[in-house]
C-alpha cells in the first residue's frame, strides 16, 4: 500500500502545504534553527559554488550522476528522505514513488514544496520535524534516504533507532555523507563526522547489513544499509 502513515498520538497542522507537528498545547513544536535557514533562498547556489567544490572537494554533477545510478530502478516505493533540504530528490528519484520529506528548516521546505508541486510524485508530503523524532508509524517505509546531512543529527543513536522503527523489514537506507579520512581541504565541515568503520559498526549493531558503494567523489562516501527481516531488536 502506498501510504505514509502517521502515529495516532501525533497532532499536525498544515500551513502552505507543509506539515508542522503540534505539542500537547496544540502549539507548533519549534526545532533548533539550522545554520542555513536564514540563507535558504541562496541554498542551491551555495551548495554548487561553495559546499561541493570547497568543503567536499567534489563535483555536484558527479553527485547527482551517482545518485541517479543508485536509484535508477527504485520505483513504486514509499520513501522517506531525512533532511530533504531544498527538494533535490527530484534529480534522482523516479516520480512513480511516494515521498515524505522531513527537514527542520521551514525555509528549505518551502523551496522544496515548489519543486515537488511541479514534479508529480504519486504522493508527496513534507514535514517540519527532527530526523530523530518523526511522526510516522512503525514499519511505514520501503526506502529511506539521507544526503549530506547525517553529520548534523544531534544523536546518531536516536537517529538509528528512529530509522529502524519506521523502515519496513528488508527496508533499505541510502546515504551520502562526508567522511574524515577522505577530507583533503581545510574547510570546516560542521557536525559530527563518522569514519567508514564507525558507520559500519553503528549500522551492524542495529541489525543492518552495511554496504559501501564503490563511487568516489571527494570527501563523500555513498553507502546503503539493509534492515534485516528478523528485526526483533526494534
Ligand atoms: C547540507 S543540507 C543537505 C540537504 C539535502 N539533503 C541535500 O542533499 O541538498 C543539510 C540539511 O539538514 C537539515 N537538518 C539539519 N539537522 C536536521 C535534523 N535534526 N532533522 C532534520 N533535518 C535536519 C537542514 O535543514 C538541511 O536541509
Amino acid at each position: 500500500m502506498d501510504k505514509i502513515i502517521i502515529k495516532d498520538s501525533v497532532k499536525i497542522t498544515k500551513k502552505n502545504g507543509i506539515n508542522f507537528l503540534l505539542d500537547n498545547s496544540n502549539r507548533p513544536i519549534k526545532n533548533k534553527p539550522w545554520l542555513g535557514d536564514l540563507f535558504s533562498f541562496l541554498y542551491d547556489w551555495i551548495m554548487e559554488k561553495s559546499v561541493f567544490p570547497k568543503k567536499f572537494n567534489s563535483s555536484i554533477e558527479e553527485h547527482y550522476k551517482i545518485l541517479g545510478e543508485i536509484f535508477e530502478n527504485v520505483s513504486d516505493k514509499v520513501i522517506i528522505e531525512f533532511a530533504s533540504g531544498s527538494g533535490d530528490a527530484i534529480k534522482f528519484l523516479n516520480k512513480r514513488n511516494s515521498y515524505a520529506g522531513v527537514d527542520i528548516s521551514s525555509g528549505l521546505l518551502r523551496l522544496a514544496k515548489k519543486k515537488f508541486d511541479q514534479y508529480g510524485f504519486k504522493i508527496v508530503e513534507l514535514y517540519c520535524a527532527d530526523a530523530c523524532e518523526t511522526p510516522f508509524q512503525d514499519n511505514t517505509f520501503d526506502i529511506a534516504v539521507c544526503n549530506l546531512s547525517l553529520n548534523f543529527f544531534q544523536s546518531i543513536d536516536k537517529f538509528l533507532s528512529e530509522l529502524q522503527r519506521i523502515l519496513k523489514p528488508n527496508g533499505i537506507f541510502y546515504c551520502s555523507v562526508p567522511i574524515p579520512e577522505r577530507k583533503k581541504s581545510k574547510a570546516i565541515i560542521h557536525g559530527t563526522l563518522y569514519t567508514l568503520d564507525d558507520l559500519k559498526v553503528l549500522f551492524e549493531n542495529r541489525n543492518f547489513d552495511f554496504e559501501p558503494f564503490p563511487h568516489e567523489n571527494g570527501t563523500l562516501l555513498y553507502f546503503k544499509a539493509k534492515l534485516n527481516a528478523n528485526n526483533d531488536e526494534k
